[in-house]
């Protein structure tokens, strides 16, 4: 069961989880959920929106390219921290999360990426606009630690590459109860 909810009323409390790890998941080839950690809650062009940052090799940039939409899943207390791991450790290029992390799935309402029911509230998001950052607009500290040039940039927590930014239109916001 959906209970439906106004995103405004949990703002601080999607802010909070975001330092833990979220979820963000696509379903294009297949099913898939990443850990992000850096994200906003927003409004853009009047609308209520929530915009994440994807670097170039993870599985879940290809996936959000080739279907324009994401659901993004905030847990409401404390998460199996096994989901975390596996979501925020592995890559959908590999493993299918799915299983190995035993996520329940709840059938989206708008658009045709699931709900997932261990990270009940929920926010189904159609991309509006994706951009990739430029690498030397970035102020010179942040960029040398957030982008290491000598790391293998196709390893699962590998940070070389830019993060593409992608804002997602909020068109539905729930709690899987
Ligand atoms: C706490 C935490 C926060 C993370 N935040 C992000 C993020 O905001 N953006 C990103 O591209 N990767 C982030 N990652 C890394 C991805 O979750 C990780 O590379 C994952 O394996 C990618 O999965 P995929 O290849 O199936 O897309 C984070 C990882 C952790 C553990």
């Amino acid at each position: 069961m959906k209970e439906m909810v106004k995103v405004d009323d949990y703002a601080k409390q999607i802010t909070e989880a975001l330092s833990k790890g979220i979820l963000l998941s696509t379903n294009g080839d297949k099913f898939n959920a990443m850990v992000i950690g850096w994200g906003a809650l927003g409004r853009v062009w009047n609308m209520p929106t929530f915009t994440v940052y994807v670097r170039e090799h993870r599985y879940t940039k290809a996936q959000l390219d080739k279907t324009g939409e994401f659901t993004i899943s905030i847990p409401i207390g404390n998460p199996d921290s096994r989901i975390n791991q596996i979501c925020g450790m592995q890559s959908g290029h590999n493993i299918d999360k799915a299983k190995e992390a035993g996520l329940t799935l709840e059938e989206p309402e708008m658009i045709k990426t699931p709900g997932i029911k261990e990270y009940p509230l929920t926010l189904e998001c159609r991309i509006l606009y994706s951009q990739e950052q430029e690498l030397p607009r970035i102020p010179e500290d942040i960029r040398e630690r957030n982008y290491p040039q000598d790391v293998d940039g196709t390893a699962p927590l590998a940070n070389r590459d830019a993060h593409t930014m992608y804002i997602g239109q909020i068109v539905a916001a729930y709690i899987i109860r």
